[in-house]
């Protein structure tokens, strides 16, 4: 279990201008804001004011909010490889590209993957799907399920990622990640995940506010690659609120953590064997990375006992959150808000990013 101050933030890139995602996000079908809870016995355990969760145990149908960047990601690539200007419905791109053949690729740990794939059907494409050793059946079958075709590659996922990002002939890589040439589709997906903090400000402009007192002002993250944390801190840092930003990620694969310490990205070599599938990445996503290094405060590392202690805590609060899913609930139990700097009085946004994905996993952990 490890912390370490943000102290000398660095400069934040440009902010984006406005992207019209959440409208993106609206024509989809089945589309509706993810509830967002309270906690107060999570609240009472580590002592602050209040405790927010926004559920995104279902999310478009899936079971993770990785969907939300998966769509805008893949329209905006799809857009962009016909040459066709922002505007076209979902629909229209889907009549636009029957009979072309098209394959989306990507590599994943578990929910890009899956969502990349259920975004494929949906528009009739084929999907091919990169997996490190050691992915869970329940996690392969989830990806099968949706139609595309699943390949485990021999290492960790930066190993699927590597192996992915060659395999793109015929097809278009929508990864998440990004690298060296690679950053138009990985810069959608992070534009994709703003319609999460979008729906939160909603729900508080809506009246969860009066409750809270004045809104969020601390989030906690759990960071993978970084592009969900990267959007957190467009989304905040860009609007110039000083909310304070934590990052969670799993003892031994705690990527951003590290780099932060050494000033700059650097990897952490595997195994990443965390129950914490989601984050076991080796290295932050190179356009995240300004984003993390510019706009958060403080970056945490915790082991699987606390994920475990997180998905149950939030168990008890109504909400299903597997291994990944709970990092954030987890960590804010495990080193309490006053290791944390949060005052007694806090208002913390947890992200529950995903329900269980694991379902028999859960079960054992949960217990029910
Ligand atoms: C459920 C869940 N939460 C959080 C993350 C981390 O997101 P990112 O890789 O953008 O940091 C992932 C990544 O796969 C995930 O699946």
């Amino acid at each position: 279990m490890r912390l370490v101050a943000n102290s000398g933030r660095g400069v934040l890139p440009p902010c984006p201008g406005p992207s019209g995602v959440r409208d993106f996000h609206r024509q989809l079908p089945g589309y509706a804001p993810t509830p967002l809870r309270e906690a107060p016995r999570i609240a009472a355990r580590a002592g602050v004011g209040r405790v927010l969760v926004k559920d995104e145990a279902d999310r478009l149908g899936l079971p993770a909010f990785k969907v939300l960047g998966a769509s805008w990601a893949v329209y905006r690539a799809l857009l962009d490889h016909l040459g066709v200007p922002l505007g076209l419905s979902f629909d229209a791109l889907a009549a636009r590209l029957a009979g072309r053949g098209l394959v989306l690729t990507t590599a994943t740990d578990g929910n890009h993957g899956r969502a990349v794939a259920h975004v494929a059907r949906r528009l009739g494409l084929a999907a091919h799907i990169f997996v490190p050793a050691g992915t869970s059946p329940a996690r392969i079958e989830a990806i099968e399920g949706e139609g595309a075709s699943c390949q485990v590659v021999a290492g960790d996922y930066d190993d699927a990622v590597a192996v992915a990002a060659t395999a793109g002939a015929g097809g278009i890589v929508v990864s998440d990640t990004s690298w060296p040439g690679y950053e138009t589709i990985p810069g959608y997906v992070i534009e994709g995940y703003a319609t999460i903090l979008d729906e939160v400000e909603e729900a508080i402009d809506a009246g969860v506010e009066d409750a809270v007192g004045g809104g969020v002002d601390t989030v906690l993250v759990p960071i993978g690659v970084g592009a969900l944390a990267a959007a957190v801190a467009q989304w905040f840092r860009c609007r110039g609120r000083e909310v304070r930003l934590i990052g969670v990620e799993p003892d031994g694969a705690h990527c951003a953590l590290a780099s932060i310490e050494a000033g700059g990205i650097v990897e952490v070599p595997g195994p990443h064997t965390s129950i914490m599938a989601g984050l076991n990445c080796g290295r932050p996503s190179p356009v995240a990375w300004p984003w993390l290094s510019g706009g958060f405060n403080l970056f945490t590392a915790i082991d699987d006992e606390h994920a475990e202690a997180g998905m149950r805590a939030l168990a008890a609060e109504g909400t299903v959150s597997g291994e990944t899913g709970a990092a954030a609930a987890g960590a804010l139990l495990a080193f309490g808000g006053e290791a944390l700097g949060l005052a007694p009085d806090a208002t913390v946004l947890v992200l529950s990013t995903e329900g269980a994905t694991d379902p028999r996993l859960y079960a054992e952990i949960v217990g029910t």
